[in-house]
């Protein structure tokens, strides 16, 4: 039986990338997203330009059912998925009292709900064979949840938390979980909104290529938490040397709206 490595949220951004990086490793690939042509056109450029196999299954991963979907998909097909990259995510920026209750419970069900269920389905196959790694895409503001991106940190800091405490669980097994935290990156999911803040202003986005090669390195052969850039590691012990009181003032300038 052939094995894959599976990429929620490869049709644009980081997801997009790893796939087109790790297509010239000569990894075969199953790529997950809703954007059905993105996805399709993603598979013929990598299998013409890399040789590799490409399977695409559209799913909307914010809805549980579609979630089971995908992994019977996998299961009824043989294809043993030997990675599992959890890379889909949206993320809400605006004042908590103003943003639609409705989309922040969306965003909960896919970076929280569907990447839960997920390490599950795949972490049992995995531990099965003894053999498998979990990358879960969290964020720098795992570390340092934003106000402004509150119920988003909130999801980061939980991905973080999953991501450390099955990688000790599941060691045993034979499974690793890894948690890739990058800071901001250049892709779909910075607004306008967020670019005028002075946390983009002060900390420029990096590209999506670049966190993507950090990323598949990583993947292949790595351990642990990694936060992408020197500049965003040393972001991440801000809150451990700084009193809170001052780190509340400093995070409310950076991301107030403008
Ligand atoms: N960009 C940043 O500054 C930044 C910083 C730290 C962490 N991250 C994290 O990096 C990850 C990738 O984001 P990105 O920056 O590459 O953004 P992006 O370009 O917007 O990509 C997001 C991906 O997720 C997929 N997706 C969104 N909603 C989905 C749903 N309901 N079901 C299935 N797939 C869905 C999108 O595909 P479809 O629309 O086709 O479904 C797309 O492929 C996210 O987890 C994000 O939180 C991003």
């Amino acid at each position: 039986m052939k094995k894959y490595i599976l990429i929620t949220g490869a049709s644009s951004g980081i997801g997009l990338e790893m796939a087109r990086i790790l297509a010239q490793k000569k990894y075969d690939l199953i790529l997950v997203a809703r954007s059905e042509k993105k996805l399709l056109a993603l598979k013929q450029e990598l299998e013409s330009s890399c040789g590799v196999e490409v399977h695409c299954i559209v799913a909307d991963l914010s809805d549980e059912r579609e979630v089971a979907k995908v992994y019977k998909t996998t299961e009824e097909n043989d294809w043993i998925v030997s990675h599992l990259v959890n890379n889909a995510g949206v993320g809400l920026y605006g004042k908590f009292l103003e943003l639609d209750a409705l989309e922040e419970l969306k965003m909960i069900d896919l970076n929280v709900r569907s990447l839960t269920l997920l390490c599950k389905l795949y972490g049992r196959s995995m531990a099965s064979r003894n053999d498998g790694k979990i990358l879960n895409v969290a964020s720098l503001l795992s570390f340092l949840p934003f106000p402004y991106y509150s119920v988003y940190s909130a999801t980061k800091a939980y991905v973080l938390a999953l991501s450390e405490t099955l990688d000790s669980e599941l060691e045993e097994n034979g499974v690793r979980v890894l948690a890739l935290c990058p800071g901001p990156v250049d892709t779909g999911f910075t607004t306008e909104p967020m670019l005028k803040t002075r946390a983009y202003k002060t900390n420029k986005p990096a590209s999506a290529v670049s966190v993507a090669h950090t990323g598949v390195e990583f993947l292949l052969k790595g351990k642990g938490v990694k936060v992408v850039g020197a500049g965003n590691r040393l972001l991440s012990f801000l809150p451990r040397i700084t009193p809170s009181a001052i780190m509340k003032g400093i995070k409310k300038s950076l991301a107030q709206p403008q």
